[in-house]
């Protein structure tokens, strides 16, 4: 239950980042520029820029947990067919980024989940 009650009413709306150094981030899935006649693979970052990832946004991606990935529905994990293809998730708890990913995660997402907070 938690792990599509969390996606759609995260706790942490967005992570932010501070930058350390220049760097450019690959993006998972390319997008189209805006007048369509490129696409971006990679977006750049300079240092001291703080950049922010949406959880809900990351987590409910139609193209990685379906057409439904916006709604409340545990039971799709009962079929394995509408399970995301793998690679195609984040690293973070059950392929979310609602507790964020990386060596920052959130250290007490076990606890949490003990304690039933979501
Ligand atoms: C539903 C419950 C929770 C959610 C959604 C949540 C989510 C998060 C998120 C998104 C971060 C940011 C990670 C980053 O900066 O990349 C974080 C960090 C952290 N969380 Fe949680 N958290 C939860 C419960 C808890 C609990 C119960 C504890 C401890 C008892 C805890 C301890 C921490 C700590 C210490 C950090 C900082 C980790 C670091 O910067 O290295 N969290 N959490």
């Amino acid at each position: 239950v938690g792990q599509r009650s969390l996606p759609i009413y995260p706790v942490i709306l967005k992570c932010p980042f501070q930058v350390q150094q220049d760097d450019v981030i690959p993006l998972h899935f390319p997008v189209k520029s805006a007048d369509g006649k490129r696409l971006i693979r990679e977006v750049p970052v300079s240092k001291g820029q703080v950049i922010h990832i949406p959880s809900r946004t990351v987590d409910c991606l139609r193209n990685v947990w379906g057409e439904d990935a916006g709604i409340f529905n545990p039971e799709r994990f009962l079929d394995p067919a509408k399970m995301p293809i793998s690679g195609h998730t984040t690293s973070g708890w059950g392929g979310l980024f609602c507790f964020s990913e990386g060596p920052r995660m959130c250290v007490g997402f076990r606890l949490g989940k003990l304690c039933r907070l979501f």
